[in-house]
């Protein structure tokens, strides 16, 4: 499974580069609200920054608008990904870019149906997002199973990036039932590596350092 870091912050992308952690980056308007720079120098910068894909959101919500706008993000880098909303429009703009051969990605998932109308429109990525479906009370990882096995059963090329992930178990769950990737917060992909037993055994191995007066 391949790891996307969901931020806008480039300090953030460029401390987990250092640490080969990251196959791309996902951002939309709320991350770029955050990140308070101006959109597309944002873009521009992560893109000089990272080898794999980077999402950008449209801002327009009709196809037109959004046919527009995505073409003007294409050209910012080779590695953008134009980001669509899962609605008849954006279906309408995702078939249309992917026919110019832009990368798409649909985002704000929360349906198998929906999942296989942006197969069927020939998304390159579709954006379930998980951690919103379970703030409803709803199994957020039954739509990555269901969405796992649609793309499969008419072998759309399509792939899940789970999105909205909020913990570790997230992550693992999205590995096990086969997202092909998963977009996730710097927080919880350096959270990733807490466990308990390696602080403290390392701890032990200090103290044992430092006792046996060992030298290197
Ligand atoms: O990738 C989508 C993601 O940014 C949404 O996450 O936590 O705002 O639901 P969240």
């Amino acid at each position: 499974m391949k790891f996307f870091v969901d931020t806008a912050d480039i300090g953030e992308i460029n401390e987990l580069n250092t640490a080969g952690l990251i196959d791309g980056v996902t951002t939309n308007p709320s991350l770029i609200k955050k990140a308070g720079r101006d959109f597309k120098e944002i873009i521009a910068d992560i893109c000089k920054v990272t080898e794999g894909d980077v999402s950008a959101e449209v801002i327009a919500i009709d196809q037109q608008g959004m046919i527009e706008q995505g073409k003007i993000l294409a050209k910012i880098a080779s590695n953008v990904v134009v980001k669509l909303p899962l609605t008849g429009d954006g279906l309408k703009a995702c078939r249309a870019l992917t026919a110019e051969g832009i990368k798409t990605n649909v985002t704000l998932c929360f349906s198998a149906n929906q999942g296989l109308l942006a197969a069927k429109a020939g998304a390159t990525y579709i954006s379930p997002f998980i951690g919103r479906i379970d703030d409803i009370h709803t199994d957020g990882m039954e739509l990555i199973h269901h969405l796992r096995v649609i793309i499969d059963n008419y072998d759309f090329k399509t792939q899940i990036l789970a999105a909205s992930i909020r913990t570790p178990l997230h992550v693992r769950d999205s590995a096990i039932f086969g997202a092909d990737v998963a977009t996730v917060p710097p927080a919880v992909l350096w959270g990733l590596l807490n466990h308990p037993l390696t602080t403290k055994g390392l701890d032990q191995f200090v103290e044992d350092a430092k006792a046996a007066d060992i030298k290197i």
